[in-house]
């Protein structure tokens, strides 16, 4: 597949993925969420041989700057609705998907920007990032699950001041607040992400998908998130990977995972 608005390069199997629109800030267009929907709902699951997956903003001023609100013109309540659920559902792709997907924020992080980035696994922010939910801006609400991701990322009271208010918030409050996870040197974003990833690549990648599936279960009301962790413990020790990890470590040696 080919794309218009995401530009992909590939550095010893980690997949870069940069929104590639720097004349809007890289605002999320119609076609760009459709670009992601393919990529994360098509493309990248089928590359088994990928380790992970950084989410990052062309240009040295912005990660996202948000849904493309030139597009925002002549959408009603029904076509409205359609719009957020749709990008809901792609952002779930992002946040369910197996391998570590981490967002590298270079800049602006706002509204659907900030909304991208939360449903990332991890956040590397550049020191002169900044996240906001400015909708109230343009008399509407964040639609891309921005009013439940914020409360889970900084608790309600925060969030419902960030997103009444419009305010921004700058990289260093948002680590001390817990949005992001690391905060580096502007530049430095995509080094500290890879070394994350990297970091990850050497665990048992079934271990690592189902730790992304029972965290995401404590958010999802139809889940026990304590019962599907017994569950998921249950399968991953039965993996030949279980079998290796334990080897490994009674022969003082590094595990040699296969993913089985
Ligand atoms: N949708 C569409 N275009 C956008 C955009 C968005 N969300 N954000 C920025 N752009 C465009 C601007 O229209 C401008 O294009 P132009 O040169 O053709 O006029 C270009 O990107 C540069 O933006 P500009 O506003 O000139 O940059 P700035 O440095 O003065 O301000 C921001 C930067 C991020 C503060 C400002 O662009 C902004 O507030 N953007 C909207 C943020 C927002 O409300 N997001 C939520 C949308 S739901």
């Amino acid at each position: 597949m080919t794309y218009e608005n995401l530009l992909l390069t590939e550095e010893d199997g980690i997949l870069i993925v940069t929104i590639n629109r720097p004349q809007a800030l890289n605002a999320l267009n119609n076609q760009t969420m459709g670009e992601l929907q393919q990529f994360f709902g098509e493309d990248a699951p089928n590359r088994a041989d990928v380790k992970g997956i950084i989410l990052t903003g062309a240009g040295d001023k912005a990660f996202v700057a948000g849904a493309d609100i030139k597009e925002f013109m002549g959408l009603d309540a029904e076509t409205g609705a359609m719009m957020s659920k749709r990008g809901q559902d792609v952002f779930f792709l992002i946040e369910r998907f197996p391998k570590p997907v981490i967002a590298a924020v270079n800049g602006f992080a706002l509204g659907g920007g900030c909304e991208l980035a939360m449903a990332c696994h991890i956040r590397v922010a550049s020191e002169k990032a900044k996240f906001g939910q400015p909708e109230v801006n343009l008399g509407i609400i964040p639609g891309y699950g921005g009013t439940q991701r914020l409360i889970q990322h900084i608790g309600k009271g925060k969030a419902l001041e960030l997103i009444m208010t419009g305010d921004m918030m700058g990289a260093s409050e948002a680590y001390q607040r817990g949005l992001v996870n690391h905060v580096v040197q502007e530049g430095e974003e995509l080094a500290k992400a890879r070394e994350i990833i990297e970091k990850i690549a050497t665990k048992g990648p079934i271990a690592i998908a189902k730790v992304i599936e029972t965290v995401n279960a404590y958010f999802d009301k139809q889940q026990d998130g304590f019962a599907r962790e017994v569950q998921e413990f249950g399968n991953t020790v039965g993996t030949e990977d279980a079998k290796e990890g334990a080897s490994a470590f009674v022969e003082k040696r590094k595990a040699s995972f296969k993913g089985e």
